[in-house]
């Protein structure tokens, strides 16, 4: 078990996809122990293996808080079997130190994946959740995707990556997400709606 280098933003590895595990090996099994380390010395909530520079279909999560037990969960080979419903997600990566941005995520999924032991097994976050985004932010690392892709604002993430000396959004790689975008849409005008309120 070590703590390992994070790989930053800019780092052509986090944009290459990821390979399937084939074998849940004594060397996956280290990974998943160093992807754990790693995580915990940074006070992540979940850590991709290509951030740690291994190209492979294996990330951690821990969305426990301080005052509950350590709760690690480990995805090799996760599948996304089912998604619905929108979320405003505020999400940082450690790939991305100190920066933060709202981004589009699904409220709903469930996940199929190996755990440390090699069983399968399927695990279901609802209502836009902590896990719910975390598990789709990680899930993202394998296939190269990054949290700024969702973005909603693209200036004001622009913005945020430069006060913390990252390099600029690469905006041909900003998705389309036309499930996600009418209910997004809906949420913010809600939130705007909300404010005015406030004022009265
Ligand atoms: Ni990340």
């Amino acid at each position: 078990m070590s703590i390992r280098k994070v790989v930053k933003y800019g780092e052509p590895s986090l944009r290459e996809p990821s390979k399937e595990v084939h074998k849940v090996s004594q060397k996956i099994k280290v990974l998943v122990d160093d992807l754990l380390d790693t995580m915990y010395v940074q006070n992540g909530v979940g850590l991709a293996a290509p951030q740690i520079g291994e190209n492979y279909r294996v990330f951690v999560i821990d969305v426990s808080t301080d005052k509950e037990p350590l709760n690690p969960i480990v995805f090799i080979n996760p599948k996304i079997i089912k998604k619905s419903g929108a979320v405003i997600s505020h999400e940082g990566c450690l790939s991305f130190p100190e920066a933060f941005t709202d981004v589009k995520r699904y409220a709903n999924v469930m996940v199929k994946a190996m755990d440390r032991n090699g069983r399968s097994f399927v695990l279901e976050a609802k209502d836009g959740t902590l896990l719910a985004r975390c598990i789709q932010h990680e899930f993202d690392h394998l296939n190269g995707v990054l949290f700024i892709d969702h973005v909603i604002n693209r200036f004001e993430a622009e913005a945020e990556l430069e006060k913390h000396n990252l390099p600029p959004i690469q905006v041909d790689k900003i998705l389309d997400e036309p499930d996600l975008e009418p209910e997004i849409k809906k949420l913010l005008e809600e939130k705007v709606n909300q404010k005015d309120d406030k004022q009265d």
